[in-house]
């Protein structure tokens, strides 16, 4: 079953498919200092809320790209911003052009963190931002949750990890937030009932069982250790001067 239809139909009419909240982003939206001459950028931007109301503010432009058909034909029926559905490229922008990048739990879409950091860091302009959304393991993750998500504690840092590796690679933080215990629940209970609410309905569809399974599993595994081992952080990161 495809990933894109599995997360477009969890996520709902969910404003942002993310678990932080939305005042959150309307708090920094409002502390940011762009121009109707900016320009921004969101990587894997979903419905692209984010950008919507960047664009409603300040008027300048912006652009998501977003490889999910589902999520951008989501969001162009709400959206005055340019919207590509395909898999991000960074070679098809210009290097320093952008005066805030979004890259809010898609930096899949670049690569590592250390690559997200340098491929974004150098289509961002010198005093740029970078909102960075990505997970961290709130305490050391048992093997039953390691093994649940097929992968590796080294693939995931802790904040602290996270904090190291912005710094080493140049970039200062001057603000963040990590999701809350019950910003977690809001996002994941809501995501699951969607779900579930879509396989009540839809007995029809092939993908049915499919998605069952994996909602089972997936929610079985958030309730026994998600909830209080995966972490997830929005960074706002800028680029530290060269002496
Ligand atoms: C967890 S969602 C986050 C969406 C949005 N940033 C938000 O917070 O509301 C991750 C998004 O990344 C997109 N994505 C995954 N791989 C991608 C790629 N290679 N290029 C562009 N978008 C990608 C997915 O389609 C999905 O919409």
């Amino acid at each position: 079953m495809d990933h894109a239809k599995f997360s477009a139909i969890g996520h709902g009419q969910m404003r942002y498919w993310n678990p932080i909240h939305a005042d959150v982003f309307q708090q920094w939206i409002d502390s940011l200092k762009l121009t109707a001459s900016s320009s921004a950028l969101d990587v894997g931007c979903g419905r692209a809320e984010l950008l919507k109301l960047i664009a409603n503010r300040f008027g300048c432009a912006c652009l998501g790209v977003d490889s999910s058909a589902a999520a951008t034909e989501m969001a162009s029926e709400i959206v005055p911003v340019d919207l590509r559905c395909t898999p991000f490229q960074a070679g098809d922008f210009d290097a320093g052009k952008f005066d805030l990048i979004a890259c809010i739990g898609s930096t899949h879409a670049v690569g590592d963190l250390e690559t997200t950091l340098q491929v974004l860091g150098q289509l961002l302009a010198p005093d740029g931002e970078m909102w960075l959304g990505i997970g961290y393991w709130q305490r050391p993750p048992e093997p039953g949750y390691l093994d649940f998500l097929q992968c590796d504690a080294s693939e995931m840092m802790d904040h602290a990890g996270n904090l190291q590796s912005f710094d080493q690679a140049g970039w200062r933080v001057v603000g963040h937030h990590l999701t809350t215990a019950a910003e977690w629940s809001e996002y994941e209970d809501g995501y699951a009932q969607n779900l579930y609410r879509y396989i009540a309905a839809h007995p029809e569809d092939a993908d049915t069982a499919a998605i069952k399974k994996r909602i089972d599993g997936w929610r079985r595994a958030y309730l026994q250790w998600g909830h209080h081992t995966m972490g997830f952080g929005v960074y706002r990161l800028q680029q530290k001067l060269q002496f």
